[in-house]
Parts: C-alpha cells; sequence; structure tokens
C-alpha cells in the first residue's frame, strides 16, 4: 500500500523541494519505489529533475498531458471521462524513482477547489472536486506499485495545499533555523488543527461520500520536522544558527506538538521512540550543502549522489567537498531509514 508524505510549510526557501528530490532518491537508492509528485505550480521540482534547459521538454510535458495538471483536468474541467493514472516520468541515474511533473496554471485551480471546499456549499456540480486529488494519486501509485508518494508543496495556506495535507498519510516539516520558521511553527499549531476538523466532517458528508471520488477518511500524522542550511563551525552548528534551532526545537516540542497531538495527528511515543526521534520530533540537521548544492542543480543529481567527476574539483578542495558529501551521505541515509520506519510502524499498527 503507498503512503503518501506531504512536505510541508507554508513558510518559503526552507528546502521542501530540495528535502523531496534527496529524500526520493534515497529511499529509491534503498529499493523502494518513490513517486515524487510537484504540486508547487513554481514547478521548481520539475525543473531540479529535468534540468533548466528542456523547454521543449516542458511543453511535450503539457502536450502529453504528464502533469498534476492534466491528471486532474476530467474532474476540473467537466471533461466527460473519469480521472486516470499520469504517466510519471522516470527520474534519470535512479531506478525506482519517478516524477509526476508540476504546472504552471495548476494554481488556476485554486478558486473552484475553495469554493468545492466550502462545507456550506453543496453544489452538486463541485462534489467530484475535494477528493479527486487524492484519487488522481492513488491511480498512479496503483498504476506504477508506489511505495511512496512524496509531495512537494507551495508555500501558502491554500485550498490546494489543505486539500493535500489533509489527505496525506504523513507528513514532514522542513524549517531552516531562523524567526520565520519559529512563526511558521506557531501559526501551524493553529491551522493545522482547523484543517484536520475541516477534513474530518468533509469525510463525512454524504455529496462527498457519493462523488465520483469520494473525500478520503484520513489521518495526517506527522512524521517529524528537518533543519536545514545552516552554517557550521568546528563541527557544529555556528552559535547563532544554534540559537534558533533551539527555538525551533521548543516551537516543536511545546507548542506544535501538543497541538497536535489533541488532534490525533501524532504517531504514538513508542513509534517516534523506535526511530530514536526525540520529544522535538526533530528527524535530521541538515547543514549548508555550500558548493555540493550548485552542483546538485546542475547535474540534476542529489549532493550525496554526486561523482568527483560531476564535482569537478581537485586535490584539498576535492578533498574537503568529498568529506563533506560523505556526512550528507549519512544524513540523508539515517533521514531514509528513521522514514522507512516511522511508515512500517505506522501500518502495522
Ligand atoms: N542544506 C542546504 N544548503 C544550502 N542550500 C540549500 C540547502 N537546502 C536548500 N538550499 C537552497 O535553499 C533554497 C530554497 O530551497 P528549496 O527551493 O528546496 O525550498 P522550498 O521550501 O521548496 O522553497 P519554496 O517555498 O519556494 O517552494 C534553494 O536555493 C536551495 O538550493
Ligand atoms: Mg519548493
Amino acid at each position: 500500500m503507498v503512503q503518501k508524505i506531504a512536505l510541508f510549510n507554508h513558510k518559503g526557501g526552507v528546502g521542501k523541494t530540495t528535502t523531496t528530490f534527496n529524500l526520493g532518491w534515497m529511499l529509491a537508492t534503498k529499493g523502494k519505489k518513490v513517486i515524487l509528485v510537484d504540486a508547487d505550480p513554481q514547478c521548481n521540482l520539475t525543473e531540479m529533475v529535468l534540468g533548466s534547459s528542456t523547454k521543449e521538454d516542458i511543453e511535450e510535458i503539457y502536450k502529453k498531458e504528464q502533469n498534476i495538471k492534466s491528471g486532474l483536468a476530467p474532474a476540473f474541467e467537466s471533461r466527460p471521462k473519469l480521472i486516470e493514472a499520469v504517466d510519471c516520468l522516470p527520474v534519470e541515474g535512479c531506478d525506482g524513482l519517478l516524477l509526476l511533473p508540476g504546472h504552471v496554471g495548476f494554481a488556476e485551480y485554486e478558486i473552484t477547489l475553495a469554493i468545492a471546499q466550502q462545507l456550506g456549499s453543496s453544489i452538486q456540480t463541485l462534489q467530484n472536486l475535494p477528493g479527486s486529488i487524492s484519487y488522481l494519486l492513488q491511480k498512479t501509485a496503483d498504476k506504477f506499485k508506489a511505495d511512496y508518494i512524496l509531495i512537494d508543496m507551495s508555500p501558502n495556506l491554500s485550498s490546494i495545499n489543505q486539500n493535500l495535507m489533509m489527505t496525506s498519510d504523513f507528513f514532514i516539516l522542513p524549517t531552516t533555523p531562523d524567526l520565520f520558521s519559529v512563526m511558521a511553527i506557531d501559526s501551524l499549531a493553529k491551522i493545522l488543527p482547523k484543517w484536520y476538523a475541516w477534513a474530518q466532517k468533509a469525510s463525512e458528508m454524504r455529496i462527498l461520500k457519493d462523488a465520483d471520488y469520494p473525500f478520503p477518511k484520513v489521518t495526517p500524522r506527522l512524521l517529524g520536522t528537518i533543519v536545514q542550511n545552516y552554517r557550521i563551525r568546528n563541527g557544529n552548528a555556528a552559535k547563532s544558527f544554534q540559537d534558533w534551532i533551539d527555538d525551533i526545537e521548543v516551537a516543536v516540542s511545546a507548542r506544535l506538538g501538543p497541538s497536535l497531538q489533541k488532534n490525533n495527528m501524532l504517531l504514538t511515543d513508542e513509534m517516534y521512540a523506535s526511530q530514536a526521534v526525540e520529544s522535538d520530533f526533530c528527524l535530521a540537521q541538515i547543514s549548508d550543502f555550500n558548493s555540493l548544492i550548485a552542483k546538485s542543480q546542475k547535474k540534476q543529481t542529489p549532493v550525496f549522489a554526486l561523482t568527483s567527476k560531476q564535482i569537478g574539483q581537485n586535490g584539498r578542495v576535492l578533498k574537503t567537498t568529498l568529506e563533506a558529501q560523505k556526512n550528507f551521505k549519512n544524513t540523508f541515509d539515517e533521514l531514509a531509514d528513521r522514514v522507512i520506519g516511522l511508515t512500517c510502524n505506522a501500518v502495522s499498527n
């Protein structure tokens, strides 16, 4: 059974896209079949996978309807056919990893979905929309026998994000060590329970149950947070960053965690403990990739999978970069193991 994991934070630039790509690649390296879903109209993930020199390729995937917007068009554009699985693209260099590309026009569906999701309005013609995204992802997962779907989301509190979050089995919250991430965590502590209450009601509504694409009853659960992109000094986070890392830990353990707990949106203490996830729910701390991120984007390859040739350095500089790369590989290796451990345990419970 596929596990849907949303990577969400309405704060922008916290590493959602980068982590979706790197984590998905590492899960696939471990033998899992993974579909990366680009649900952000910015289409950063699609460009990260395909490279920026592929304008024709992107036009081709729009034309061939190999993207999230075209996949949903039967529901959103009232076409007389059912939604079908999207023909995902294989990600070059990584067996078992697929991309469901994004579309810059995906945001055009936002307003219609927002109206459809207003529970007071039981307009018959809109009843198929709230369950359609989940249906599309499930159909696509079935077609490719996927173990995981990782959803890269846009940085906002849109109805599309509300829908994607509340129909996912799990979510990961990427953060960067700064004031804005702390503020975002505090606002999510208030918003996620409201979204969850909406989803519970939606799943009980007759009109949405009777739809061609019924709105599913799912309880999304927090796998954990990731703190990313800080400077290192003498092997540890530099003091100014460490202070914000500490503040994020407090915001998550004292405010977000209890709020999710009240709404049943956490796993059990035993499950977190089995993967050595502590009360701050931190799954991984990932420091600044430095020059590796530039190479990673140029070569459409995660930082940890770049070859020495791709890195293109020599002598001592290369040696230092390879050492850093080894650490990043370990970090992503552990992160992927934790994700597998937490999601497997959740299924068996
Ligand atoms: N560990 C890291 N070290 C250095 N740079 C990083 C790291 N993680 C992410 N970045 C860079 O930070 C920027 C933001 O990352 P990314 O695009 O993944 O964030 P995002 O949350 O998806 O952003 P958005 O909210 O706009 O979708 C990018 O330029 C990315 O290359
Ligand atoms: Mg992004």
